[in-house]
């Protein structure tokens, strides 16, 4: 059965790329707030144990249709602060290794309140 907790206000995230990091049921978790999109994930790294979302939001570099590197400077990959794998906000899948996902949960917003499903 999912149930819906109440993590903050939307006024609660004061910029662009902002993050929250909260208990929810017992799991502590980061909400980040990018681009008006909320996207919660487990604030743990499944290399090592770190705070995962403590870490910095950024774009990241990908292969264009060209073979070229490009760098995408939409934010939606967090860097682990500790040895710095990346894992995509939505998805949470490792942008290098998608063997390693990150668990991530369904967010809602509601009369100013940010919620997140478990
Ligand atoms: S603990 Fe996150 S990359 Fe190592």
């Amino acid at each position: 059965m999912t149930t819906r907790y109440r993590v903050a206000g939307t006024d609660d995230f004061t910029d662009d790329s902002d993050r929250i990091i909260c208990e929810v049921d017992g799991l502590e978790i980061g909400v980040f707030y990018v681009d008006g999109e909320y996207y919660a994930l487990a604030n743990y790294c499944v290399h090592q144990g770190a705070p995962l979302c403590e870490g910095q939001v950024t774009g990241e570099m990908a292969v264009d249709d060209n073979w070229e590197w490009q760098y995408d400077h939409d934010p939606c990959v967090v860097t682990c602060p500790w040895h710095e794998w990346k894992f995509d906000l939505e998805t949470g899948v490792n942008i290098s290794d998608e063997r390693y996902v990150t668990p991530t949960f369904e967010t809602e917003v509601e009369d100013g309140a940010v919620y997140v499903l478990r």
